[in-house]
């Protein structure tokens, strides 16, 4: 079955965009946990790989996509940026993500707002940086998000996407594979209130397009000079791309 048609809930009358961000409101107070301890700690070091990337670039106005609690937002203020967008979604996710930024000092300089991805409140060519962490898995509709991504990103800017990806060589693709479908889903059962969230969060892993897949869908939605970067033995790929 194809990512996108792939719900959280499967006996609910919402469309997938209005369940994920209920599943995520849901899982909120717990998401930064819960994201520690199921990726081990290594998502830190992922992030900071992107960090770097999009350091590249200079940028002064940033975008982070999907932003959820903000981790990826808060790392990124270390580039000193005029200013960087926060956008999700889950007004939840984005509510423990205000808290941690007030907490840092950073309320003047990180912007969180509520808006969805595939219809985005900005102007053509405003960024010099768009970041989506674990956020494209969960687009309603991918090929919508990606051109409104390209539609607001500069054009000498950066995009620069983290998300889960599956191994394919041997131990490391069935070590994977034991782990998402077995152990993933029994995690997130014991630590979550939300029973069926992990379940969809592994399920959605294990079908979302990665590597040169994913690389031809940015290409078909407007974007160039695209590159993956696998990390982790591939649990993960760094994509970057330009208009
Ligand atoms: C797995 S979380 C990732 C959060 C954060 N980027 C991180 O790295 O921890 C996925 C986030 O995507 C958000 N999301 C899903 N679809 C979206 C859309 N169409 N527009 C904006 N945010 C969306 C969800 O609300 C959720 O907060």
């Amino acid at each position: 079955m194809s990512a996108e048609k792939i719900n959280p809930y499967k006996d609910s009358e919402l469309g997938k965009k209005e369940q994920v961000a209920q599943m995520f409101d849901n899982i909120s107070e717990n998401y930064d946990g819960l994201n520690r301890v199921i990726s081990l700690g290594i998502d830190v070091k992922w992030r900071k790989k992107v960090v770097k990337i999009v350091g590249k670039n200079n940028p002064k106005q940033i975008l982070d996509i999907a932003t959820g609690t903000g981790d990826l937002a808060l790392m990124m203020a270390s580039l000193k940026p005029e200013k960087i967008v926060g956008l999700d979604i889950s007004a939840g996710m984005l509510e423990v993500g205000k808290q941690k930024i007030a907490k840092a000092n950073l309320s003047d300089k990180i912007e969180m707002i509520v808006g969805d991805s595939e219809e985005m409140p900005f102007k053509d060519n405003t960024f010099d940086a768009i970041t989506v962490s674990f956020g494209v898995r969960n687009f309603a509709h991918l090929d919508k998000g990606l051109t409104e991504i390209a539609r607001v990103l500069k054009p000498t800017g950066v995009l620069v996407i983290l998300e889960t990806s599956n191994p394919t060589k041997f131990p490391f693709k069935q070590g994977y594979k034991f782990y998402t479908n077995f152990i993933l889903p029994v995690i997130g059962k014991l630590f979550s209130k939300d029973k069926v969230a992990y379940s969809y969060l592994s399920e959605s892993a294990n079908s979302f397009p990665f590597g040169d897949a994913f690389n031809n869908i940015l290409k078909k939605n407007g974007f160039t000079h695209t590159k993956d970067t696998p990390v982790t033995f591939g649990v993960a790929t760094i994509y970057t791309a330009y208009k």
